[in-house]
């Protein structure tokens, strides 16, 4: 394990087997985390993959959880939400005008609905975290509309990752440009993350900012990015229930997320799903 400081920022190399600490270095990782994460990733976008045919009008968000619980498990893997600070479901899943931690419970998705169903299979020491929209019956066109624009925000924010030179806020810079361009409003309560052997680590990745800022991104770092994006203002808050996270103005919000890795050349997203199912019309 190597410690160094560049700039501000300090990036630390991991080799796999060693304990990793949440201690603000941002973790460089080599094939073996590619490997780990590599199969993480599949088996999370597979799961996701396998709800498409089940997100109907009359499922509950119950039944839903219930059967990423126990893919995961067949995986060989847990669910990483799982008694993660209290939280006791196995993925969110957030509906409407929900922005992200819905937490599954008896209610049953309508006609209309746009839904986000976020998972975290924790495979063998590494995290695979990804979520997508899903569209439930006939889903009005403005709503569709936002769906595709927040599936292409991820898009350009990887795009903007994969670049010689990134940084970290060429990241948010291309997300929030395209998301306004669209007079929709971005969150900023709730970011992307660095990941791996551990679930939320440094970095931060904020899906909003400026070009040209924040540390220079370097192979072997491993992060999602995860835009909530909002058909109305940006303002969030987060219900008693001390999770689930919704719009103020109760405008419809989407969000989509892939875990990648900075390569040499660019990027590699872990969380593709194997059969095309990345967005909606699946
Ligand atoms: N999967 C979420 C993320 O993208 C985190 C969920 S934590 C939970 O970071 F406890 F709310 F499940
Ligand atoms: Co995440
Ligand atoms: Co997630």
């Amino acid at each position: 394990m190597r410690l160094y400081a560049a700039a501000m920022t300090q990036y630390q190399v991991v080799t796999g087997t060693e304990t990793v600490l949440r201690d603000g270095t941002i973790k460089l990782h080599g094939p073996e985390g590619f490997e780990g994460m590599r199969r993480a990733g599949r088996l999370a976008a597979e799961i996701l993959d396998a709800l498409v045919p089940m997100v109907q009008p009359g499922v509950s968000t119950q039944e839903l959880d219930d059967v990423v619980r126990q893919m995961t498990l067949d995986g060989g893997a847990v669910p990483a939400t799982l008694g993660y600070r209290g939280y006791t479901h196995s993925c969110c899943i957030s509906i409407n005008h929900v922005v992200c931690h819905g937490i599954p419970s008896d209610k049953v998705l309508k006609d209309g609905d746009i839904v986000n169903i976020d998972v975290t299979p924790l495979l063998d020491g590494w995290h695979g975290d990804t979520s997508r929209m899903y569209l439930v019956g006939d889903v009005p066109l403005k709503a569709k509309r936002l769906v595709d624009v927040t599936h292409e925000c991820l898009m350009l924010g990887i795009e903007a990752a994969s670049r010689p030179g990134a940084r970290l806020g060429d990241i948010g810079a291309a997300i929030q440009t395209y998301a306004e361009a669209h007079r929709y409003g971005v969150v900023r309560e709730f970011c992307g993350h660095g990941l791996g052997r551990l679930f939320h680590d440094a970095p931060e990745v904020v899906h909003a900012g400026r070009a040209g800022t924040g540390p220079e991104l370097k192979p072997g770092m491993f992060f999602t990015i995860e835009p909530m994006i909002n058909l109305g203002k940006a303002g969030v808050k987060v219900l008693e229930d001390g999770w689930t996270a919704v719009t103020r103005d109760r405008s419809l919000s989407a969000q989509f997320e892939h875990s990648i890795g900075i390569t040499e050349t660019g990027v590699e997203i872990f969380t593709k799903s194997p059969t095309g199912l990345d967005k909606p019309p699946y």
